[in-house]
């Protein structure tokens, strides 16, 4: 399968620290791929080279096909390129199905401000707007809680609306910054669920994440970082076994 992304040699250094260390590898059109490691690895750092917060210090970032390094969020957000947040970013005072919409604005109408600012924006929306955050609310399973405020829904809830707004722009692939950060056992469960739901629709998903046994069940393909290189790479049942990976979970 053609990949959608493409991490080349990317290196990050912080002074005479080398927090991603000549790190390459790419990620399929349609999968879940996650990179993981112990704290410390450099998880952050890449997910941060790769969204565009900061620009790697060598290396490259390629979006299907194109060079896309020197690019900022909201510019590779144009590219199909898509992140959530670890704190989420609701419109709080919002209904669930208002924030999903606004994600469909934000894509057709070129930026959240116009897209707030238009005069009567929020009821001209199309039955047909309306109709897509629907089907995207049930694929995230929170279809009950539409008309609901986001602020009254509880965490793990929220992190699902959050990626379901995400959703809503169309992403060519979607990055997901520890995802199961502070949720409880059953949420992360919902969320792992949802996460392979989403990849069954043909999506390509790239998962950082800390909680190994969240990307073991998902994970169609596994980079293991530690210290800023990359050690290992493949499958989760691959991974799982590989020497250098045990060592440095239980380094
Ligand atoms: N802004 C920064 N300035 C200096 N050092 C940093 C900075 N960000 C991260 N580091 C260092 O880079 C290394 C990798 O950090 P990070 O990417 O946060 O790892 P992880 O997310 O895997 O825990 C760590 O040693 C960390 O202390
Ligand atoms: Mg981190």
């Amino acid at each position: 399968m053609s990949a959608i992304l493409e991490i080349r040699n990317a290196t990050r250094r912080f002074g005479g620290l080398t927090a991603v260390d000549n790190v390459s590898f790419s990620v399929p059109s349609q999968g879940v791929t996650a990179v993981i490691g112990p704290n410390g690895a450099g998880k952050t750092t890449l997910f941060n080279i790769i969204a565009g917060t900061f620009a790697p210090s060598e290396g490259a970032i390629l979006l299907a096909g194109t060079d896309v390094t020197a690019l900022k969020p909201e510019e590779k957000a144009k590219h199909g390129l898509v992140r959530t947040f670890q704190l989420v970013k609701l419109f709080q005072s919002l209904t669930a199905l208002e924030n999903v919409k606004v994600g469909f604005h934000l894509r057709t109408t070129g930026g959240l401000l116009a897209a707030l600012l238009r005069p009567g924006w929020f009821r001209t929306a199309e039955a047909d707007v309306e109709e897509r955050a629907l089907a995207l609310l049930d694929l995230v399973g929170l279809s009950a809680v539409a008309r609901k405020p986001a602020s009254i829904l509880p965490y793990g809830q929220q992190r699902l609306l959050e990626i379901a707004r995400a959703l809503a722009t169309e992403p060519r692939i979607l990055l997901l910054d520890e995802p199961a950060a502070g949720l409880n056992a059953e949420e992360s469960e919902k969320l792992a669920h949802t996460i392979r739901r989403i990849a069954a629709q043909g999506k390509a998903i790239l998962l950082i994440e800390h909680d190994m046994k969240l990307v073991m069940d998902i994970a169609d393909e596994v980079v293991v970082l530690d210290y800023g290189r990359k050690i290992a790479q493949g499958t989760p049942e691959a991974v799982k076994l590989d020497r250098a990976v045990i060592d440095a979970y239980l380094g």
